[in-house]
């Protein structure tokens, strides 16, 4: 086995020994942690003082995305939700949420607004994007659900282009992992928002 396919399988057991944990909390701990998530991330100012944010809607046992979304429409932001790029396989656009406008579920069962071009908010005018995660580690480094789709979204982010932009994760206190094994592609993360605090990492640019 080449090194590549080892850490490829030692983040596939750290995955799933995650998600196994995000599992295991009851519902009144998952009903409280989205509530306390409300509080934690309107108190940092990349949430607070953001015109334009997008976040994304949560699934499974996934830390209750549906609370802060709707305080964000109820301070006046303007909320973005992910949608499958149409063209570019593996890719996220970001769209303009209109609660009056049903979602629609894609390919994953996930709900997304519907791929209007004028709601396309570009990169460029975003203030902050809000991102899911399945485990986190101390220096920031992220695991995602396998696919790559943020890898890919936030490659040009993680370059330099969009400057502005402010990339946070959310996720369960129980998601913080020792060491994650990282991959070339792989997009740390400056900061990640739990239920009790925001922990910010040494290469933060925030
Ligand atoms: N910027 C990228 N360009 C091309 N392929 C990518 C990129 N980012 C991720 N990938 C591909 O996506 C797959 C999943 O990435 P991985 O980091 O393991 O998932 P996740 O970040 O969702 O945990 C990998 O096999 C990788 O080849
Ligand atoms: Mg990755």
């Amino acid at each position: 086995m080449n090194s590549a396919t080892r850490i490829q399988n030692s983040r596939q057991q750290l995955r799933e020994q995650l998600k196994q944990q995000r599992r295991a909390l009851t519902e009144a701990e998952q009903k409280s942690a989205s509530l306390q998530l409300v509080d934690t991330a309107m108190q940092q100012p990349e949430v607070a003082q953001a015109e334009t944010i997008a976040l994304y809607f949560s699934f499974a046992a996934e830390l209750n995305t549906a609370p802060l979304l709707q305080a964000l429409l109820d301070a006046g932001k303007k909320v973005c939700l992910p949608v499958l790029h149409p063209f570019a396989k593996g890719h996220l656009l970001m769209l303009r949420y209109d609660p009056q406008r049903p979602l629609i579920n894609n390919k994953f069962a996930i709900p997304e607004p519907p791929l209007r071009c004028p709601d396309v908010v570009p990169f460029a005018q975003l203030d902050t994007l809000l991102v899911p995660l399945v485990g986190f580690d101390s220096q920031g480094n992220r695991l995602g659900m396998g696919g790559g789709f943020y890898d890919r979204t936030l490659a040009g982010w993680h370059a330099g282009r969009y400057p502005q932009l402010k990339v946070m994760g959310l996720a369960h206190d129980c998601q913080q992992a020792g060491h994650i094994p990282v991959q070339s592609w792989d997009v740390p993360l400056p900061a990640v928002i739990t239920a009790t605090r925001c922990w910010r990492f040494r290469h933060s640019s925030l």
